[in-house]
């Protein structure tokens, strides 16, 4: 009896202890038929999750060498969602505050704060593999060179942006992915 409630205790220990490794790797890929960012990968460079940003402009520093043209990976954690790597723990954030409007983005978080008035938790997948903040789709919001920057939805023109695309982003599993550090602007 005693000895059943240790070896339980450990078990549960072990489990929420488990290394990042174990999670399940993912990709997102926009799902918004008849538009440019239909089937395109959401990738990460200078803070900010993006589709359609050409291979040219990626700066990631991946284990195989790569620079995450083919797309950032994620995992998900008690409802956080986080870029896959090594070097650093690189967490997704949402402004959805009157002046952040929705706007998202990645931090470090060993060496910084989450910008002011910003949400972590929230993130979740549902039974058709889509991801969700908050339980709705996300924003895709034009950002010059034909690129869409992905914001939280809440705004239909977060910071007077016209031309915003509501997508669903769609979780595709890669658990043989590269570990990558992504640019910030810090
Ligand atoms: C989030 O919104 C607050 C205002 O509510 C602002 O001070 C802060 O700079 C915003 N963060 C980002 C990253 O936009
Ligand atoms: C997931 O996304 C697809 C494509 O937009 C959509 O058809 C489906 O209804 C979504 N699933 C849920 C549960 O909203």
């Amino acid at each position: 009896m005693q000895l059943n409630a240790v070896l339980l205790s450990l078990f549960a220990a072990a489990a929420s202890a488990a290394p990042a490794g174990d999670e399940r790797k993912f990709g997102i890929m926009a799902l918004r038929s008849a538009s440019p960012i239909h089937f395109a990968p959401a990738k990460a460079t200078q803070g900010k999750l993006v589709f359609n940003l050409p291979d040219s402009k990626m700066d990631a520093q991946c284990t195989d060498g790569s620079k995450g043209e083919k797309g950032a990976i994620f995992t998900l954690k008690d409802g956080e969602l986080y870029l896959y790597g090594k070097d650093q723990v690189q967490q997704i954030y949402v402004n959805r505050s009157g002046m952040g409007q929705g706007v998202l983005g990645y931090f470090n978080k060993d060496t910084s704060n989450p910008p002011r008035n910003s949400e972590l938790k929230g993130w979740a997948v549902d039974a058709t593999e889509n991801l969700t903040f908050d339980g709705t789709g996300l924003l895709a919001c034009p950002g010059g060179d034909d690129a869409f920057y992905i914001w939280a939805s809440g705004v239909d023109k977060p910071a007077g942006i016209e031309g915003c695309l509501p997508f669903s982003a769609r979780t595709v599993t890669q658990n043989d992915a590269a570990e990558c550090t992504y640019s910030t602007r810090e």
